[in-house]
């Protein structure tokens, strides 16, 4: 999607994506993706509670997200100030272990983010149309060492019974996205009850575990 469709969503308060919660996928297999002390990549993270889920658990979180709105409510709802330092083209909003840094998440370097070792995307890659998946799944892995792992969450339902986003991502396009760099876990999966129209059309939401090859 257009960048200016995300600002118009943030600024209208239009963010029926938000759980409020800790994702029941990320609490069930957070110790799949790392041990402790890890350095946790959250593209596209929104002002999601699994920030701060995820550095109770001991890790370092550096989230990356388009809209500052979301970026300030993250830390208003968390009773947080964060430091503020411009990191050309970015800027980064960190209090404790979660930073998050604003702008776009394909100007994000390794240099900006620091020594990520692994990664969680809930509702980036379904967020991106099919033409510009493949692209963020080039940038995502560029991030990442080998033997880095990728938690994520991805939506599959039937294209022609609604309009992205999110888009559906099903199995096919899951390994024909990653099979090349990665070996490919499945998880878990559950019908979506996000909205009423998931549960009409039968939308179901998968956990995969993705590690990057040597
Ligand atoms: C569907 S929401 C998911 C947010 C979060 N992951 C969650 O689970 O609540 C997608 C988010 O990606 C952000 N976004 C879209 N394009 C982006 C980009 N190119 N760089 C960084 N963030 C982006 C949007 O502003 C929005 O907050």
């Amino acid at each position: 999607m257009h960048r200016d469709f995300w600002h118009a969503r943030w600024n209208q308060g239009q963010i029926g994506f938000h759980e409020g919660a800790p994702n029941a996928f990320l609490t069930r297999h957070a110790a799949r993706l790392a041990s402790d002390g890890a350095r946790v990549l959250v593209p596209f993270c929104g002002k999601t509670r699994d920030l701060a889920y995820l550095a109770s658990l001991g890790h370092e979180v550096v989230g990356v997200e388009l809209s500052p709105i979301a970026a300030q409510a993250f830390f208003d709802e968390s009773s947080l100030t964060p430091e503020r330092t411009t990191r050309a083209p970015l800027e980064s909003l960190r209090s404790d272990a979660v930073e998050i840094l604003v702008g776009d998440f394909f100007d994000a370097t390794r240099a900006h983010l620091g020594e990520v070792t692994c990664a969680y995307d809930r509702a980036a890659l379904v967020a991106l149309p099919p033409d510009m998946q493949r692209r963020y799944v080039a940038h995502l892995l560029s991030l990442l060492p080998a033997g880095g792992r990728i938690l994520l969450v991805s939506l599959d339902y039937e294209p022609s019974r609604m309009d992205g986003p999110p888009f559906s991502v099903p199995e096919a396009t899951i390994r024909a996205l990653f099979e090349d760099r990665c070996t490919i876990e499945h998880l878990d999966a559950k019908p979506s009850d996000e909205r009423p129209r998931f549960r009409e059309i039968g939308a179901v939401e998968t956990a995969w575990l993705l590690t990057v090859r040597a």
